[in-house]
């Protein structure tokens, strides 16, 4: 999970945060070893604003992977206190990842809450209610 934190690290500064000043950033690893990363891209217009977490899923399914493929997810910001994802990312995680897929949480100064998607979104609305 290290490396992961590490790309998520890297990127964390190309966080278009111009409103909020948050910086969020996600990595994920793929079945074949590589790494796909995301940072929230705000907009003037606040509810266009994208997460780090959907940016990275969007490139990943973007570039032909999907669900299966995915292993693991980090999310870290620069606060040294746990951030979990947004309920819009809630929803988009449960969909786009497996329920078991582990998720890391990860404060600036390295602290790590783990959890498995499933557990972020009880009841999600999913594919099978439509
Ligand atoms: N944000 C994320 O990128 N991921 C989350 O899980 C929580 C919130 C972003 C959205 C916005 O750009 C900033 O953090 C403050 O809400």
């Amino acid at each position: 999970m290290n490396d992961l934190y590490d790309k998520a690290k890297q990127v964390l500064p190309h966080s278009y945060a111009k409103y909020s000043q948050f910086k969020v950033a996600a990595a994920i690893r793929l079945i074949d070893g590589s790494i796909i990363t995301g940072v929230n891209v705000e907009n003037a217009s606040f509810g266009l604003t994208n997460c780090a977490e959907r940016t990275a899923l969007f490139t990943a399914y973007t570039q032909g992977y999907r669900k299966e493929d995915i292993t693991e997810m980090v999310i870290t910001t620069e606060k040294d206190y746990l951030i979990s994802p947004c309920g819009a990312c809630r929803q988009v995680m449960s969909e786009l990842m497996t329920p078991e897929t582990p998720v890391h949480m990860i404060t600036s100064d390295g602290k790590v809450t783990t959890v498995q998607n499933k557990e972020l979104l009880p009841l999600a609305f999913q594919e099978s209610d439509l």
